[in-house]
């Protein structure tokens, strides 16, 4: 199986996630295909084939998923959740006529019982996936770092910094999570992988302080009492019992100069 020439096709694969999925791939020897809205840009690795292409539109799709070994899709807009099942449904029914032998979907753990709406379109896609007539696997897993010192971020801009009173996370290492896609991939269809959440589970509270340590901004912490977030409160967005991931948030902000922030496949610069 590992022997097989056929690429991967990777959407979203200028993502955060898809970006560090593409350089484990093409470590580990797997040929890789790009599917993007965007040209290709230039710092791409050689070995990437890389396809223009919508999946709202449906542009491209055909000739990326043309002869692949199995997709993996990554793409997604949590600004328009909508937007997510209606590009799942064309992806599934390009890759359906394409009998492309399996699909893979990243979701977040708890789509199922949070309701928040990009969560409720992402388990949508999830029954779309399941129903699609390809053969599937989908991996949940927890926010990852760069989410999380992105939100962190933003609420720490102003004179003080404004956690989620009653919400903890899980942050995990994306290349953590891109290695586990690559197993998946290995592994052929197997329907709903083992969740992939970090090694450990911090108050925001918690997450602030050390993400205000780490950028060296000096700021009074205060827990906003966030009204509907009960299904965030209820922890249904953690897995601590799948607490596999190794990379602790504290030590991503210390960001060892022997991991690379993968950004050659970047077309924003
Ligand atoms: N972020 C997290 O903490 C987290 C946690 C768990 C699971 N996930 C899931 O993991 C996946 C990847 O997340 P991410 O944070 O890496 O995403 P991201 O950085 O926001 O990247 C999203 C990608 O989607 C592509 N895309 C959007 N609309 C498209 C369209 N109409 N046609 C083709 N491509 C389109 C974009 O590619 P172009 O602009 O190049 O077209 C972009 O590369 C998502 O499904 C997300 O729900 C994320």
């Amino acid at each position: 199986m590992v022997d097989d020439d056929r690429p991967v096709l990777v959407t979203g694969g200028t993502g955060t996630l898809g970006r560090s999925l593409v350089h484990t791939l093409l470590d580990a020897g797997r040929p890789v295909r790009v599917l993007s809205r965007r040209d290709r840009s230039p710092a791409a690795p050689a070995a990437v084939d890389w396809v223009v292409g919508d999946l709202l539109t449906g542009d491209g799709l055909s000739e990326a998923v043309a002869g692949v070994r199995a997709v993996v899709h990554c793409a997604s807009n949590p600004r328009r959740p909508g937007d997510d099942v209606d590009a799942a449904v064309r992806l599934l029914l390009a890759a359906r006529a394409a009998d492309v032998p399996h699909l893979v979907y990243v979701s977040i753990v708890g789509v199922d019982r949070v309701p928040y709406p990009y969560y409720r379109a992402k388990y949508r896609v999830e029954q779309i996936v399941e129903d699609g007539g390809v053969p599937w696997t989908i991996l949940r897993a927890t926010q990852f770092h760069e989410f999380v010192a992105n939100v962190l971020d933003h609420l720490s801009r102003g004179p003080v910094a404004v956690t989620l009173a009653g919400v903890s996370d899980q942050p995990v290492e994306v290349r953590e999570v891109a290695s586990r896609l690559v197993e998946i991939v290995d592994a052929g269809p197997s329907g709903r992988a083992d969740d992939l959440g970090g090694p450990e589970v911090f108050t925001t509270t918690e997450l602030m302080r050390a993400y205000l340590a780490a950028t060296g901004r000096r700021r009074p912490v205060w827990a906003a009492p966030v009204p509907g977030i009960g299904g965030f409160r209820s922890g249904y967005h953690l897995t601590p019992e799948h607490a596999d991931g190794r990379v602790t948030f504290a030590e991503w902000l210390s960001g060892p100069a022997e991991l690379p922030k993968n950004d050659e496949l970047s077309t924003n610069d």
